[in-house]
């Protein structure tokens, strides 16, 4: 095929046509490669099956339900034509902050590798290729086109690049899509170390390398250093720019052919160019929907349980009420090009009420109830229960900057009503607001309509400048400091209407009085409540960070009910960790749900009445507070005066996460995550016991086989996760205390126990020299621990490297 092509349609194969179709070659046979995103479901213009995020994923631990659910995106993949899939994404979590932290697989390598070489192996399984991304250090999505992440070759090379290098040399993966940012200060679609020594010479990698969404900056260098195909267009990669170098010399035509023959090959592979597109498969597969269903009831994760309230007796909680931004309509993923679009979504609301009223039986005493709301005040409630000393004092000038005579008028409330504006008028209400209770007091206002424009003063000091978008909106402005019970401020808002008639409303309320009157109530009588809270596809996404506290007001709403029933359950949507220090201690009961996909609420009412025992396991530890993570100091550049390249240093180096929390010679102030990395609560106990080794001494690249017996100690059945961890006793080099090697989860019986085997190879021991450019074993003796989780590994024994 490559023969009969004559360059300029080479140099025209190895560019996008569109968002999502490579270039066709009808002369040759060589069809277009429809792709699509993502990581979590199709994204082919028709509804589709949305399965848990990728971070929700590794939180089961289960490399062979990964390597299903990725069958079943190939299988969904197929009926829609696509022949190359835009996932997973391995980038290894630094930060709770990384807007993309859920569509990757959490903190540690070993466990990115098999649950990435399960998925992409279940997607390649049915004919179509996987794309592993984004190749590299695209650990944080601020200022994604222009960051340079810089990290050393070692901790690169042990905990950046082994999920990409299993991808390549286990599973044999398609596609590596390059990333936006830059690596080192070389753009990654540029970085020929990464591209082509590493990648395809070291790797051995024979598939294609594709660029981010344009993530080309420049076409010839582009072209030097390993990328084989611009997406979605040829904005670089084109005739224009690389026919003229081909003829100067200054790049090989024998550089497109390899290019080309990457391409030719994935088409071969895995496209239409050589198959038959008989998928009569349904759409709407039912298997598939199922496998979502298990991986979001696999990767709920208990993070508290005092007093054992959960799981929730049925027959006992005749009143249940669900309060919380997150509970209907159902988050299913985070957002940006991970979006799915389905034709089913199981919200928490849905699965909950769905559950109770197919298997309660109610009786005359306990009538089963499932009341809701969403827990914000409506903007009626707001404004009308606020109380102005004396009412509110209004004011209409006929000038533009609220001078010279006014019409004045008293109100009682400003409550978005009607309000006639002059033309080329202004506005102005003012109250004086005395504090019924010490506390935090916020400024709530409704913006009116679309092009006014206001500003708010707290005793004279400006708290907000704003122009109001589309129909308005409902803020909230903390106060400057929190008042004293009977402290007096003034409370003014400037307006300047863009409108011959405006609505807004202004109101201040106690931070304890921040929760609709409904939630209130059915909070106070219910048996239980749960709270959902969290991010969304409008909070979380790619191209731009979140913030590590939930979404303004969560975490007041959480307090709120959490002083009105003492039997309140928090549910999470986060792509990683939270800020929870304000609410833990008052709450009994926490379940993670990361991105739960379309079964996410019916996985969680299970959880919840104990049909299903919780067998996730945190694939990240979760940090107490932002600043006892390792990258507190490194995760944000530190030459932000330089703005065309801002420097990210990589400097905590291979100490991230639990390496660096149980490493006490770099964690010099013993700091413990609130939630340690593999945590996670069963309904059930186990115990771990007889950890033996194969060999005491095991000889230069020999095997080591590790056993242990597991044992479910307690009444229920479940599942346990577990983890083997090796340390070297005197390294020669800096090293993690131990770092995760093997692990395996176990589902056993009540009262069954199960012995298992865990290999161990020559790298399970190995650092990267920068000394030797290798890896390297030294020769020692090297502990093995095992237990469930970084920070409970009651098993130890030694072994000798000879
Ligand atoms: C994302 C990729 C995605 C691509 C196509 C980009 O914005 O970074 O992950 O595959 O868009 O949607």
């Amino acid at each position: 095929m490559l023969a009969k092509l004559s360059l300029e349609d080479k140099v025209d194969i190895i560019g996008g046509v569109s968002t999502w179709y490579t270039h066709a070659e009808p002369s040759v046979g060589l069809t277009p490669i429809r792709m699509s995103d993502g990581p979590a479901g199709l994204r082919a213009g028709i509804p589709a099956i949305a399965y848990p995020a990728p971070i929700a994923l590794a939180a089961t631990w289960d490399p062979e339900l990964a390597r299903r659910m990725g069958a079943s995106l190939g299988r969904d993949a197929r009926v829609r034509g696509v022949d190359l899939l835009l996932g997973p994404g391995v980038n290894i979590e630094r930060a709770p902050m990384n807007g993309r932290n859920f569509e990757y697989m959490g903190e540690d390598p070993w466990l990115a590798s098999r649950i990435a070489v399960g998925y992409i192996r279940g997607v390649q399984s049915q004919g179509v290729g996987a794309t592993v991304k984004h190749f590299m250090l695209n650990n944080q999505e601020f200022n994604r086109h222009n960051a340079s992440s810089d990290a050393d070759e070692r901790t690169k090379r042990e905990i950046y690049l082994p999920a990409f290098e299993a991808a390549v040399k286990e599973a044999h993966v398609a596609a590596i899509m390059d990333s936006y940012n830059l690596v080192d200060g070389v753009h990654s679609t540029q970085n020929g170390w990464m591209n082509v020594e590493l990648a395809k010479r070291e790797w051995g990698f024979d598939g294609v390398i594709v660029s981010d969404w344009d993530s080309v900056y420049d076409g010839v260098a582009a072209a030097r250093n390993g990328l084989d195909l611009e997406m979605p267009f040829a904005h670089f990669m084109s005739r224009e720019t690389l026919l003229p170098a081909i003829r100067s010399g200054a790049l090989s035509e024998a550089v497109i052919d390899d290019k080309v023959r990457r391409i030719l090959r994935l088409s071969l592979r895995f496209g239409t160019s050589n198959r038959n597109e008989d998928d009569s498969q349904s759409l709407f597969s039912e298997d598939s929907d199922k496998v979502a269903l298990e991986v979001a009831r696999e990767s709920i994760v208990l993070l508290k349980n005092q007093g054992s309230l959960l799981p929730l007796n049925l027959e006992k909680t005749c009143t249940l009420a669900i309060i919380g931004p997150n509970a209907s309509p159902a988050v299913m993923g985070g957002g940006g090009s991970a979006i799915v679009e389905t034709h089913k979504a199981v919200s928490i609301l849905q699965g909950v009420a769905d559950f109770v009223f197919t298997h309660a039986t109610s009786t005359p005493s306990c009538q089963h109830r499932v009341l809701y709301d969403s827990g914000w005040p409506a903007n009626y409630d707001v404004f009308s229960r606020t109380r102005f000393d004396g009412g509110l004092k209004q004011q209409v000038f006929s000038s533009r900057n609220w001078t010279g005579s006014a019409e004045k008028s008293d109100r009682e409330h400003l409550n978005e009503d009607r309000i006639v504006t002059p033309a080329n008028g202004s506005i102005r209400w003012a109250g004086r607001f005395t504090a019924p209770k010490s506390g935090r007091y916020f400024v709530i206002v409704h913006d009116g309509r679309l092009a006014d424009h206001h500003s708010i003063y707290v005793d004279g000091h400006a708290i907000a400048t704003k122009r109001t978008d589309l129909h308005g909106e409902l803020y909230y402005l903390p106060m400057p400091h929190p008042l004293a019970k009977g402290e007096t401020v003034e409370v003014r808002m400037d307006y300047l209407p863009g409108n011959t008639e405006v609505y807004p409303g202004l109101g201040v309320l106690a931070e304890d009085d921040i929760l609709s009157v409904r939630a209130r109530a059915i909070a106070a009588h219910a048996d239980a409540v749960l709270v959902a809270a969290g991010f969304d596809k409008s909070t979380e996404h790619e191209g731009s960070d979140r913030t590590f506290e939930l979404p303004p007001l969560q975490d007041t709403m959480i307090r709120n009910i959490a002083a009105l029933n003492h039997n309140t359950i928090v549910t999470l949507n986060a792509g990683g960790n939270v800020d929870m220090r304000s609410w833990l201690d008052r709450v009994p009961a926490l379940l993670h749900l990361w991105y739960p996909g379309e079964e996410g609420g019916t996985a969680l009412a299970e959880v919840l009445f104990g049909r299903h025992n919780p067998e996730g396991r945190l694939p990240v530890s979760f940090e107490t507070r932002w600043e006892d993570n390792p990258t507190f100091h490194s995760y944000y550049p530190q030459n932000v005066s330089d703005a065309a390249t801002p420097r990210i240093r990589y400097t905590e180096g291979v100490f991230l996460g639990y390496r660096y929390y149980v490493t006490p010679s770099v964690d010099t102030q013993h700091i413990e995550p609130r939630f340690p990395f593999g945590f996670g609560l069963s309904y059930t106990t186990f115990a771990f016991s007889h950890l033996a080794l194969s060999h005491s001494t095991l000889k230069p690249g020999a095997p080591l086989t590790v056993t242990l017996t597991v044992q479910n100690t307690g009444r229920v059945a479940g599942a346990t996760v577990a983890q083997i961890y090796v340390g070297e006793q005197s390294p020669s080099v800096p090293r993690p205390a131990y770092e995760l090697k093997a692990f395996q989860k176990v589902w056993l019986k009540p009262g069954e126990s199960r012995s298992i085997s865990l290999p161990f190879n020559r790298r399970s021991f190995a650092f990267w020299s920068d000394a030797n450019k290798d890896w390297k074993v030294d020769h020692g003796r090297f502990t093995i621990f095992a237990g469930d989780s970084a920070a409970h590994l009651p098993l130890h024994r030694d072994v000798t490297l000879e």
